[in-house]
């Protein structure tokens, strides 16, 4: 089992008031799954996803990597975690404006620090070429349009070849035709890298390229 979710629960304090995000979520995501977290506004799937991909951490329940679990780990080994296992996709792209295009996928290979510099340079032409992006790598993220910069962050996300991708609504910003000409591009991702993806949306047309959804209503397993 590659992720493995028991009663997750999690709270916010907003001002004085408790928020519950999380009310004991379990899930199980084998390798090689392309599901979907479908819910509305407030259900709790950036939440979810931020525990799943160690950017926030968990009141109470478990999360297992691997069979390992990481709900325990300190905030150094979550660091390390987060760099070899996951790719994340967001919703605003979080492409890094001053840097080009080649330099924003470049990055995550960088901090791995496990590469050569022609390694590095091959793996990011290969990449921007499986996204439709060849030729881009000069660009900055601001002249390309918001489905190229979608493009720009999923290569971003696969360069370094995670184990998993976590994508928190990557085709909300989008018109629905490049919304699911997005999720056509992680899907073949998907069936030709074999990387294991979960996304979140709320969006019908998108959630049926999905293999596997699951749907989340206050904080629950619906
Ligand atoms: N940092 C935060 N502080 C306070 N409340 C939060 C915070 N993040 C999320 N929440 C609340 O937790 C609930 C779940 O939010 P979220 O996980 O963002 O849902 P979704 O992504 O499905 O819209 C919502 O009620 C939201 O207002
Ligand atoms: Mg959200």
């Amino acid at each position: 089992m590659l992720l493995k979710v028991e009663d997750l629960k999690k709270t916010y304090l907003s001002g004085k008031v408790i928020v519950k995000a999380l009310n004991g979520i379990d899930l199980e995501v084998e390798e090689k799954e392309f599901t979907a977290i479908v819910g509305p506004s407030g259900s709790g799937k950036t939440t979810l996803l931020n525990i799943i991909g160690c950017i926030d951490s968990t009141d109470s329940g478990k999360v297992s990597l691997d069979g390992k679990e990481i709900t325990n780990k300190t905030s150094k080994e979550l660091a390390l975690l987060r760099r070899e296992y996951f790719g994340f996709i967001f919703q605003s792209y979080n492409l890094i404006p001053v840097l080009n295009i080649f330099e924003n996928i470049e990055l995550p290979l960088k901090l791995l620090g496990k590469h050569s510099k022609k390694e590095i340079e091959n793996a990011v032409l290969k990449i921007l070429d499986e996204v439709g992006l060849n030729g881009l790598e000069k660009r900055m993220p601001l002249e390309l349009s918001g489905g190229q910069q979608q493009r720009v962050s999923i290569a971003r996300a696969l360069v370094k070849k995670p184990k998993m991708v976590l994508a928190d609504e990557p085709t909300a910003n989008l018109d629905s035709k490049t919304g699911e000409a997005i999720v056509d591009i992680m899907r073949d991702m998907n069936e030709v890298e074999g990387v294991t993806f979960i996304f979140s949306t709320h969006d019908e047309l998108i959630m049926k390229h999905a293999k596997r959804t699951i749907h989340l209503r206050d904080g629950l397993v619906v």
